[in-house]
């Protein structure tokens, strides 16, 4: 026993769990993701484990991306990606929904099932049914010769490496790579960017895993923001557009591993609902960096200013405006909108990981959830 003891502290690193481990990877996962897909000089995505489809990626009418958990939430960043960039119709579904809705589908549909294990139950029976009904199907997955990548046709692994923490966070940035690399590499071949575009978006890709370190320097503020939301039963968090998916991931993490009950929402549909939860008490984290939303995002942090709620906020670095709103900030490198998620999800994970280490929880085996889930 000792000796596995011993084992596993030599896995973490000098990390005291997984989780931070595997968030502090970041930098390398997602430069490993995109080693020999990228040339940003050219202007050229290339996808080897889906060229074979190109012909069918061109003539798609539509897209539809299976998924559970937080891989369906790297969807929903795949699904803004796509539409902006490749202008293909994208759907982003729960696997354990679509496959008993009894779906339209046809032949000239593509279906991206993104899953980390490779493994969950609802999305491999999402896809033979797909399948059957004569679908391309493409996998985004993560383990290496697991069941998903064997159903599907083609697909793109996100070589993320191991990951061991049960709350998913660098195989969810290294899945949103891949979404990214697949939009530009679909806009490619329909030629719905300019070449100029391409390599300015490319170029900026490459430098991402320098952002993403510089990103993962929050950690003293996450912690200290950790330690003033950490006896609190609720959370809120808002974003809009590329944001609103990360404020659902960022939800998510915090309620798998802190058990603190949290909601991500769109920011303007608070006013549909969440916003009768607001007051002193409530801890609201918006996305507010400076990209197409940001003045909308200013007005819905002074709506819950007015209601006393406490706001933390991750802005872009050097911001003025929602600084002088917020309770606390923390601050992200500036980058292309396209790539908010990989940046401003990096906060987010390092927030839920210190509340729920200050709460005392099992970081990276959180109570009643799997790694993957084999069964319905
Ligand atoms: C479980 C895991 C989540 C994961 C989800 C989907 O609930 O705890 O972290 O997002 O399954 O798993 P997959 O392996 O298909 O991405």
């Amino acid at each position: 026993q000792q000796l596995e003891m011993q084992l596993e502290m030599l896995e973490k690193a000098g990390y005291d769990h997984f989780m931070l481990k595997e968030i502090h990877e970041q930098p390398r996962s997602i430069r490993d993701c995109m080693r020999g897909r990228i040339y940003p000089q050219a202007g050229q995505v290339q996808l080897g484990g889906i060229k074979e489809y190109a012909e069918k990626l061109r003539n798609a009418d539509r897209i539809i991306i299976v998924a559970c958990g937080t891989s369906w939430h790297a969807g929903l960043v795949g699904e803004y990606l796509i539409e902006e960039y490749a202008r293909v119709p994208v759907g982003v579904e729960y696997a354990s929904e679509f496959r008993y809705r009894n779906p339209i589908i046809t032949e000239r549909d593509i279906v991206i099932a993104i899953s980390q294990s490779g493994e969950t139950a609802d999305t491999m029976a999402a896809i033979e049914l797909a399948k059957e009904r004569g679908a391309t199907i493409l996998g985004i997955c993560n383990v290496v010769g697991s069941s998903i990548p064997r159903l599907t046709h083609g697909g793109v692994y996100t070589h993320a490496g191991p990951e061991i923490g049960v709350a998913s966070t660098k195989a969810f940035t290294a899945q949103v790579t891949v979404l990214t690399l697949m939009a530009l590499y679909i806009a490619q071949l329909r030629g719905t960017l300019p070449q100029s575009k391409l390599v300015e978006l490319l170029s900026s890709l490459q430098d991402i895993p320098v952002l993403v370190e510089k990103a993962l320097q929050c950690d003293g503020a996450a912690k200290y923001i950790a330690s003033e939301i950490k006896d609190k039963t609720n959370a809120i968090f808002l974003g809009r557009g590329i944001g609103f998916p990360v404020a659902l991931e960022g939800a998510l993490k915090l309620k798998e591993i802190s058990y603190i009950h949290a909601e991500g929402y769109p920011a303007a549909e608070m006013k549909h609902g969440p916003i009768a939860l607001i007051d002193e008490e409530m801890p609201v984290v918006v996305i507010a960096t400076q990209n197409s939303s940001y003045e909308k995002v200013i007005s819905n942090i002074q709506e819950v200013k007015a209601r006393k709620g406490r706001i933390i906020a991750i802005v872009t670095e050097g911001d003025t405006a929602v600084k002088a709103l917020a309770d606390y900030v923390i601050e992200i490198p500036d980058a292309d909108e396209a790539f908010l998620p990989l940046l401003a999800t990096i906060p987010l994970q390092l927030l839920s990981y210190y509340t729920a280490c200050m709460r005392g929880c099992n970081v990276d085996q959180p109570r009643n959830l799997a790694k993957s889930v084999t069964v319905e």
